[in-house]
């Protein structure tokens, strides 16, 4: 199974990014985490051009229709997701019936400086995520006081939280191999 990490944060220091990467060692048996890195390049959408998309989409696209399923994690911006990663579900959802979200497997995990670990804003991108057809996974992940959460080499202090991480990994997986022709 192929995941498709995206991270909702642009910053090179990205909580949320350390979050996948955490999330990667974690995944069950032959699974891999691929994370895309091409959110910044992404050009605010124009309905006028969702018929012509920009290389920098088209990645996008490709990268998803690539993966068997998709891992978001998105800091929280003012109760929300960050626009920039709204902005690329946006593209993502046109048109409908051709987005490779559709019937993807997805699951959103999210950390935040603040105590309540990003949950509006993983409520928000299952919500989204669902309106363009996504089967999501309906579990949160609230990665709180993020600024402490990590250890240096990589994965979660809290070992609940990780426990937690590894469950909703797990959902994932089952939820993918439901879908595939054969085990994977
Ligand atoms: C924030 N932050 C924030 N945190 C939170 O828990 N709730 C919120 O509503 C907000 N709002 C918010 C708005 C804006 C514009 C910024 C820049 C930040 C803090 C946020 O959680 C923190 O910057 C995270 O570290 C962002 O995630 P990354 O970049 O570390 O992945």
């Amino acid at each position: 199974m192929k995941v498709l990490g995206l991270s909702g944060s642009l910053r090179a220091g990205s909580h949320n990014s350390k979050l996948l990467r955490a999330a990667g060692d974690l995944l069950p048996g032959e699974a891999e985490l691929v994370e895309f890195d091409g959110l910044k390049l992404i050009p605010p959408f124009d309905e006028d051009d969702e018929h012509a998309r920009p290389d920098s989409v088209q990645a996008l696209f490709d990268a998803i229709a690539d993966a068997d399923a998709v891992l978001v994690s998105t800091p929280e911006y003012n109760h929300s997701i960050p626009g920039q990663l709204k902005n690329a579900l946006d593209w993502l959802s046109r048109p409908l019936a051709e987005s490779p979200l559709r019937n993807k497997p997805a699951a959103v995990v999210g950390a935040s400086t603040g105590l309540f670990g990003a949950v509006w804003a993983q409520a928000e991108a299952r919500k989204v995520l669902s309106a363009i057809g996504a089967r999501v996974i309906d579990r949160e992940l609230p990665i709180g006081m993020a600024d402490d959460a990590f250890h240096p080499h990589g994965p979660l202090v809290d070992e609940d939280l990780s426990l937690a991480l590894a469950g909703i990994l797990a959902e994932l997986h089952a939820e993918t191999r439901s879908s595939l022709p054969a085990a994977a």
